[in-house]
């Protein structure tokens, strides 16, 4: 019989590990769940008695924290006192790509994972099963085993695989409503019992047949496979807008033709300034330094294309901003609107508006950034981080606006690079009117009506369009 589970840990209060936790708690009130991590910052956030200050923007989660907190969720930083109480531990902390030594800028740096499962050897006095939540390189769970075994204090460790596919900004109704929940087990009988009692904790609400089973290495596998096949698609997309601009066809128009056909799906076909967040280009290096680790180049040289291809998209989307602007752009002001990776979440890491904003500093450019949730000391950390310039010199060059009003103010250009929703209700007619003439337009997203933009007066490029 599967092991009935009564108490939860996550290690690791992310945008995986808070969201996912906080659903298990509001689906099974039956479950303690503990969510800790060592930022203690972070975690007092997500104690704030006002639950409109936890870490994260996604709609509908301040709610659900609000209705769970407390009750049978609760966040901490004692990892210990939750390992030691946990019968599941799911494991959610951060794998960036390494910059360090082997590996460096390709593989998933593990030294995160490591440090948990050495903590957890060390802690667990208690027979337990480790979910791995966090994407990882495929076999990792044999490493995880070896420390388990090896340091463990002899109780029994099963390891599990449970990616997880929510997309950020849509995380709540991801969680709710999931295309499927993915279980690698060992193939053995506790393996299996393993997998049965993680079943039973989705059960609670994820029908049955969402509910896939596989080996550990295929569910591994799996979670790198479906980001590399969707970031493919964002890359497929826009390199077949460079050749709409060319060719006066309509980026949008070929996208509704061929996303008709059942065979390719309407998903995942919009054009873009290029694909931004945590994880595909991660991912993605990672597929590419694992196809190179066992000598499959060609392998490789095929996925990585889909990061070369964004990369070209995002310069190409700046310096096309530098080459209509007659060339320089040294001592203009360009407003951005929108600097998180995509619409309805606070999150920037590997956004196209950091890459944008640092081609146009390089050409002397002033920049000044409107984003309705995204912090102005989120936005110079992201930029400091580059490390093209001093922290002085990206505060001196780019100013941060809490108003749209005023970041357009006497800007020779207006580059939008999120599709914040917001942005299609602004009155672009007094926006226009406090530029600078001739005033441009650069939709990076493909989000405005073009055609009243030009009769309003702005002179416009999207991405897709000739
Ligand atoms: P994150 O950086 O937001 O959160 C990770 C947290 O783990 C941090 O708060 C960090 O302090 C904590 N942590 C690290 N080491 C710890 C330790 N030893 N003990 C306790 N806490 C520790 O990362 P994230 O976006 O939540 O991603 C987590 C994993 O989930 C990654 O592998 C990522 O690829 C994967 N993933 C992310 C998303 C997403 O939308 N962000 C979606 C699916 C999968
Ligand atoms: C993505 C996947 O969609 C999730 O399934 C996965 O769990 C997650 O990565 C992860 O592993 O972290 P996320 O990055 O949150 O989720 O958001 P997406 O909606 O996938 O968007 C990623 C980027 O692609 C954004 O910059 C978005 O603007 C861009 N995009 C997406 C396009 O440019 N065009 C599209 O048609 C779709």
């Amino acid at each position: 019989m599967a092991k009935s589970i009564k108490n939860i840990c996550c290690i690791g209060a992310g945008y995986v590990g808070g969201p996912t936790m906080t659903m298990i708690a509001a689906k099974c009130p039956h479950i303690i769940v503990n969510v800790v991590d060592i930022n203690e910052k972070r975690i007092a956030a997500w104690n704030d008695p006002d639950v409109e200050n936890i870490p994260i923007y996604e709609p509908g989660l301040s709610d659900l924290v609000g209705q769970t907190r407390g009750e049978n969720l609760f966040f901490s930083t004692d990892v210990d006192a939750a390992i030691k109480a946990a019968d599941m531990i799911f494991i959610s902390v951060n794998t960036p790509t390494k910059t360090y030594g082997v590996g460096k800028g390709m593989a998933a740096d593990l030294k995160y994972i490591e440090l948990c499962a050495r903590q957890i050897a060390a802690v667990a006095t208690t027979d337990k099963i480790i979910v791995e939540k966090s994407t990882l390189p495929v076999r990792t769970a044999e490493a995880l085993r070896s420390i388990l075994d090896h340091t463990g204090n002899g109780v029994q460790f099963d390891i599990l695989s449970n990616p997880e596919f929510l997309a950020e900004g849509t995380a709540v109704s991801d969680l709710l409503h999931p295309d499927r929940v993915l279980i690698g087990g060992e193939q053995t009988e506790n393996g299996k019992k393993a997998q049965k009692a993680l079943v039973d904790v989705y059960s609670n609400w994820v029908p049955k047949e969402r509910i896939l089973m596989t080996n550990v290495w295929s569910s591994e596998l799996s979670k790198l496979t479906a980001n590399a096949f969707l970031a493919q698609r964002v890359s497929s997309i826009n390199a077949l807008s460079e050749l709409c601009e060319v060719t006066e066809a309509d980026v949008n128009e070929v996208a509704r033709a061929i996303g008709t056909d059942s065979r390719i799906g309407s998903k995942f076909l919009k054009a873009s300034v290029g694909f931004g967040g945590s994880c595909f280009q991660k991912d993605i290096l990672n597929l590419v330094y694992i196809s190179q680790t066992y000598g499959l180049q060609e392998v490789a040289d095929y996925w990585e294309q889909v990061i070369i291809m964004n990369d070209h998209q995002k310069r190409r989307f700046a310096k096309k901003i530098v080459k209509t602007l007659f060339n320089t752009v040294s001592g203009k002001k360009i407003a951005i609107m929108g600097w998180s990776f995509k619409k309805d979440t606070n999150d920037t890491r590997e956004s196209a508006a950091i890459y944008v904003a640092d081609y146009l500093l390089n050409e002397q450019a002033e920049i000044t950034v409107y984003d309705p949730k995204v912090t102005a000391e989120q936005i110079y950390s992201d930029l400091n981080y580059l490390g093209t310039r001093s922290d002085e010199e990206n505060r001196r060059l780019l100013k941060v606006v809490t108003d749209p009003k005023i970041a357009v103010e006497k800007a020779h250009a207006t580059a939008i690079l999120t599709e914040w929703d917001e942005f299609t209700e602004f009155n672009w007619k007094n926006m226009y009117d406090s530029m600078l003439k001739p005033a441009f337009l650069f939709d990076g997203r493909m989000l405005l009506d073009h055609e009243e933009l030009k009769s309003i007066g702005f002179e416009v490029y999207t991405i897709g369009k000739g």
